[in-house]
């Protein structure tokens, strides 16, 4: 599949005039995904799991398949590790308020510098009320994680590591493999925020051997609204249900209530029916691209905007490592992030301006805010020849 046949799978994007560059705040969706989710509306909705009617069965069975899917694309043992969420945010507070139990006073609880406030937030919560320690990987200005200190940051006291595979600020890609290594050789456990990584990296939960797993819909092509958390069997079964409903029970009296089994343990309510039918159309998209190819179209992007940046002469990119995907923050000398995002919005280009939540970052490089461009496999050259042209206006403007 060549640049032009995807593009011509996005409405959004094909429209004459826009150039999209927010895809790490969310992508935009292939037709496959609205028509999945338009024509399961139109003829086979009805609730799952708890209907004896046909179509509620012929429900069940689809929404169980797209479970089958996401075992299978991320390299699960078992489809009762992967667990439906709203999107990532939730699956992190549910292991973090479900991992509670196994932190006490003096245990160390680690992130990076870098981290999404989805993934610090309930993590200084939990630290917060177990009294245990918050502690954070430090990063150099190229947005690559000081490792050097490793064997002191992690060490006996440490439960739980809950790092980013990918900064959504700088695109870094982290060595995940060496610190869920370190992790297991003390016998902590590791969770992997793959928001960033999971439409743009293979990943195979097995051969990395992590605790714990989560990404949104939203940002792989497919619908807000769902989300998947990834955890090995013998730790979500020991892990306490952090939201109570229906669906996920066994037994109920008002004395006492016994819960379901996994993963349906986790998925109190009514679930994102429709919306976990177009995740799976999202998977079905990305799988048939194929993850390499799409890795390989938004390296070149990124190689193509770096080169082409240095047109600008008061561009700076903050975070300038080697590894990483197709997410660039910047700055000009003169111009407010904000403002660099409103006139760039007048050319037709849409990019990020902001903290983009991660004001951690931000205070890392001692900035209130940068410019974002990010890519997706629908993005093309003449994207970042736009984006430089309304850059090279703006340079101007406030010089
Ligand atoms: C790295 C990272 N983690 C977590 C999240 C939170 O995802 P959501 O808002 O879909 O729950 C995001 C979203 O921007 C992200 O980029």
């Amino acid at each position: 599949m060549n640049n032009e046949s995807i593009v011509k799978q996005f409405p959004v994007i094909e429209k004459e005039g826009l150039h999209y560059l927010d895809s790490a705040a969310t992508c935009q969706k292939p037709n496959c995904v609205i028509d999945a989710m338009t024509n399961f509306y139109k003829e086979e909705y009805a609730t799952v799991h708890r209907g004896i009617y046909d179509l509620s069965q012929k429900s069940t069975i689809k929404y169980n398949n797209v479970r089958r899917q996401i075992k299978d694309f991320i390299g699960a043992k078992s489809e009762k590790e992967v667990i439906f969420t709203r999107g990532a945010t939730e699956a992190i507070n549910l292991v973090a308020n479900g991992f509670a139990a196994f932190i006490s006073e003096g245990d160390e609880i680690v992130v990076t510098e870098t981290e999404h406030h989805a993934n610090l937030l309930p993590w200084q919560k939990i630290a917060k009320q177990k009294k245990a320690k918050l502690i954070v990987i430090p990063i150099l200005d190229s947005g690559d994680l000081i490792l050097d200190n490793i064997d002191k940051i992690i060490n006996q006291n440490t439960k739980i590591i809950a790092i980013q595979h990918v900064s959504n600020v700088l695109g870094t890609i982290h060595p995940i493999e060496t610190i869920i290594k370190k992790a297991h050789s003390i016998g902590a456990k590791v969770l992997i925020d793959a928001c960033q990584s999971v439409s743009h990296i293979p990943i195979n939960v097995m051969s990395l051997d992590c605790d714990f797993l989560c990404f949104s819909g939203h940002k792989c092509y497919g619908p807000t609204g769902i989300g998947v958390l990834y955890g090995k069997e013998e730790l979500l079964n020991k892990m306490e249900p952090y939201q109570l409903g229906g669906d996920m029970i066994r037994t109920v009296t008002f004395e006492e209530s016994t819960f379901a089994e996994l993963p349906m343990k986790f998925e109190a309510g009514t679930p994102p029916i429709v919306e976990v039918i177009g995740l799976g159309e999202a998977i079905n998209f990305i799988k048939k691209i194929g993850l390499e190819k799409i890795s390989s179209i938004e390296k070149e992007l990124l190689e193509y905007a770096l080169k082409e940046f240095k047109k600008i002469k008061t561009l700076k990119v903050i975070g300038d490592t080697k590894n990483k995907t197709g997410v660039i923050s910047f700055t000009l000398e003169n111009a407010h992030p904000h403002d660099i995002g409103t006139l760039c919005d007048s050319f037709g280009v849409a990019i990020r301006a902001g903290h983009h939540c991660s004001q951690t970052t931000m205070q890392h490089y001692n900035v209130a805010a940068t410019a974002r461009a990010s890519f997706a496999c629908y993005n093309t050259k003449k994207d970042i020849d736009k984006l430089v042209e309304a850059l090279l206006y703006i340079e101007e403007m406030f010089e």
